[in-house]
């Protein structure tokens, strides 16, 4: 039988850090807030574009891989900050990193887009379309965040990180995962401002808003997770016992302290990058397994559990079995440019840029029809 194996990991972080003492420079927070109700210290703002650290992340996970990128068969970019409508973010990496006969294509299942993404490299190497592939989870969210709301302004941060998965016959990788989407509560967390159904209604580009009920999502969140890996776990044959680490998305220390003890399973298992870099959506939990193996957490032959959850709201877990490679074969020198200003100085552009756009804007204007309100 053939399993689809991670063989190659990468991550690509932007250097520039906001700290909660930043953010309380403009919005009405400060750290003692952030860091009790969320466990966040900091964040990484981006000076380069999403698909410019997916390429890095890439070539990074390529040469961990020992993998040349003509041998990729297909490029999964999981995301919801795309450089474009049109062409897709894939193809971009594609190339860049000189991946001519890969297929390439873009997924947003918003924080849950790289586990959604290795899904579907999975079941394509396992059932014998591809060999190779590339999974991207990347987000450059600080374009569109909402600087001025500090419901959702201290909690994300930019990043991003990739993995090889490869054909194997032996039983490695994904074992089995349990997808989910609790679309009742879709309207939990929004950005207005972005997508085709904001035509004619003058929202000038960029402009964007966020509807977001935290407690709400924090309530679905929990359940959600705790459910997948539940049904994960029963579907694999394996009890919380058998788990050897928990590579968990982090949207708040509180989400994954409810996550694992409801799960049965010990705070010591868990990899955490939360108070680092916040909630990074769909490149929080790639780049928390890089740093669990750049760490020496991830052992040889590890079972590691992986829930997530993200806007729509989609949940997910997934159960990986390692292989016996938990160093890189070799390393990149890819890299980013340098960065020329400070993480706060970027966030002050980027609110500049925002508060002459709505000044053009006629009031009222983000409210189109949602397809649940039909
Ligand atoms: C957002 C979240 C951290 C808020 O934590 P909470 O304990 O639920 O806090 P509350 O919403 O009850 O807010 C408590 C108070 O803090 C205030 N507050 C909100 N954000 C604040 C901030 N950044 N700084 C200071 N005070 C803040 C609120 O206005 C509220 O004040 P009030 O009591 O006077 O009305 C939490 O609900 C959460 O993590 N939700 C899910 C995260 C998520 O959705 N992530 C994205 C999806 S992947």
């Amino acid at each position: 039988m053939t399993y689809a194996a991670i063989t190659g990991w990468g991550k690509c972080m932007p250097s520039a850090v906001l700290s909660n003492a930043d953010l309380s420079t403009f919005i009405d927070t400060n750290d003692e807030w952030i860091t009790s109700r969320t466990g966040m210290k900091e964040r990484r703002i981006s000076h380069v574009s999403a698909s410019e650290m997916a390429v890095v992340a890439a070539k990074r996970a390529l040469a961990c891989a020992g993998l040349d990128a003509k041998d990729v068969d297909l490029i999964v970019y999981g995301s919801c900050s795309n450089d474009e409508q049109v062409p897709n973010s894939a193809s971009g990496v594609q190339a860049a990193i000189g991946a001519t006969k890969a297929a390439s294509m873009d997924v947003n299942t918003a924080c849950t887009s790289f586990l959604y993404s290795l899904s579907i490299a999975t079941a394509m190497i396992r059932t014998g379309v591809v060999k190779n592939a590339i999974v991207i989870g990347v987000e450059w969210i600080s374009p569109f965040m909402d600087w001025d709301n500090r419901n959702v302004a201290v909690l994300f941060g930019d990043g991003c990180a990739a993995v090889v998965v490869q054909a194997t016959e032996k039983q490695e990788g994904v074992l089995g995962e349990q997808l989910g989407c609790i679309a009742d509560a879709r309207q939990t967390l929004r950005v207005r401002g972005m997508g085709t159904l904001y035509t004619n209604r003058n929202v000038t580009s960029g402009v964007t808003e966020w509807d977001f009920d935290g407690q709400e999502i924090f309530k679905r969140a929990v359940q959600g997770m705790v459910q997948a890996s539940q049904a994960v776990m029963q579907k694999c044959g394996v009890t919380p016992d058998d788990i050897d680490l928990v590579v968990p998305h982090q949207a708040n220390m509180r989400i994954i302290d409810a996550v694992v003890s409801r799960s049965g399973i010990p705070m010591e298992k868990v990899m955490l990058t939360v108070e680092r870099y916040g909630n990074m959506s769909a490149a929080t939990v790639p780049v928390a397994l890089a740093e669990a193996l750049e760490e020496g957490r991830v052992k040889p032959g590890a079972l590691v559990l992986m829930p997530a959850f993200g806007a729509g709201l989609t949940v997910c877990a997934h159960l990986v079995r390692w292989g016996d490679r938990v160093t890189p074969l070799a390393e990149s020198d890819a890299a980013l440019p340098p960065v020329t200003k400070s993480a706060l100085q970027m966030v002050q552009d980027i609110r500049a840029t925002k508060t002459a756009g709505r000044e053009q804007s006629t009031k009222g204007l983000h409210e189109p029809v949602f397809i649940e309100q039909r």
